[in-house]
């Protein structure tokens, strides 16, 4: 009996040992890719500098959602400061020397299309995989708009600086690191020049692109917007089929839904959508339209649901 014990002792340690060590394996194994350079070819583009271009960029870095991470001003966001999670937050993005000061183009277009840092890691939770479709125009505007920001007085969190509880999370989880798990960059390479905007539904999508990360893929709507405890609405034609154009203008410029209640900015950045031009939002609106009307029965329609 004793005996027995003892070899099952022996058996049941040797299991447990090795689960540990190939666990440990992993870990070592994702942390030296994640630490490892990555080599991308750059492609540049013009940079625009005129007032018109800058203040596009303005709006689009709120449609796109850089300010909902990165802050308001840009000036960076200090996510979390724990000796488990390490200083750990989205850069501060302005050029003084608190921020990104001497980023070249070819830096900030390796960031936010690639999700690669200056110092050629990968970066962490920076959703670039979401930014590599941003056509020539929009990406130039958004970088010339970013040159131009006050440098601010604040330091950002330190870069990609996280402790071995968030790194738990950044390995699991392929968001943690787009870079790696998510963005082929070979596949990228080319930056694109985007659709014709005289192709209507082309070009519609093309501008509903930053709709799908609320709305879900298919803009079928989204269960909750987790971090607000609110659905996000269907906005197919199984939703929308009783709307006209001027409701949806309206629902874009004014923030004003058909039944009088109002859309919260903390909800939707519509403050900005509704500075886009009308061609743009008749575009949205016309290819929204064109969308097969899908039921999502994960989704609660705000219309069905209490908000
Ligand atoms: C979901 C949140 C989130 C969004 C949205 C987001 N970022 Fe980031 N970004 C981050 C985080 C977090 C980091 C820090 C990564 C690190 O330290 O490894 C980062 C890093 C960066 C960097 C690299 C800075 C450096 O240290 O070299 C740039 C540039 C950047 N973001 C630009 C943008 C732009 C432009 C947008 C919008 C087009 C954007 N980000 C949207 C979270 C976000
Ligand atoms: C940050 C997340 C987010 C983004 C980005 C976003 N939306 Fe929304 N949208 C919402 C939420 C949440 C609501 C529900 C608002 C409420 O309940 O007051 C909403 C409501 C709407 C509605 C009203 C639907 C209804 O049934 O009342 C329309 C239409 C709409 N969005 C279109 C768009 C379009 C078009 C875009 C892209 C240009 C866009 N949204 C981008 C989160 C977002």
């Amino acid at each position: 009996m004793k005996r027995f014990m003892k070899w099952l002792g022996i058996l049941l340690g040797g299991i447990l040992g090795i689960a540990l060590i190939g666990l440990l394996g992993y870990y070592i194994y994702w942390l030296t890719q994640a630490r490892r350079t990555i080599e991308v070819d750059v492609t540049a583009i013009e940079i625009p500098t005129d007032q018109a271009s800058i203040e596009r960029g303005k709006i689009l870095v709120e449609i796109v959602r850089c300010t909902e991470c990165h802050g308001k001003d840009l000036s960076g966001v200090l996510w979390t400061d724990h000796m488990l999670t390490g200083a750990f937050g989205p850069t501060n993005l302005t050029p003084g020397e608190n921020g990104i000061s001497g980023y070249t183009d070819e830096d900030y277009i390796r960031a936010i299309r690639h999700g690669v840092g200056r110092d050629g890691k990968a970066l962490i939770y920076m959703p670039s995989n979401f930014y590599s479709d941003l056509n020539q125009s929009d990406l130039g505007d958004i970088i010339a708009y970013m040159k131009t920001l006050p440098p601010s007085s604040q330091p950002g969190p330190p870069n990609g600086r996280t402790g071995p509880y968030l790194w738990n999370f950044v390995l699991k989880n392929p968001q943690g690191l787009p870079a790696i798990k998510m963005i082929d960059h070979k596949a990228i390479a080319a930056i694109p020049v985007g659709p014709d905007p005289n192709d209507i539904l082309a070009y519609g999508e093309y501008l509903a692109l930053p709709c799908k990360s609320c709305h879900g893929d298919d803009f079928a709507g989204r269960p909750l917007l987790e971090r607000l405890r609110v659905p996000s609405p269907n906005i197919t034609p199984y939703n929308l089929d009783t709307w006209t154009e001027e409701v949806f203008f309206t629902a874009m410029r004014e923030g004003i839904l058909p039944d009088g209640t109002f859309i919260p900015q903390s909800l939707m950045p519509w403050e900005a959508i509704g500075q886009l031009t009308d061609d743009e939002l008749h575009a949205i609106w016309v290819y929204l339209q064109s969308l097969p009307a899908v039921a999502n029965e994960d989704a609660i329609s705000y219309q069905n649901s209490d908000g």
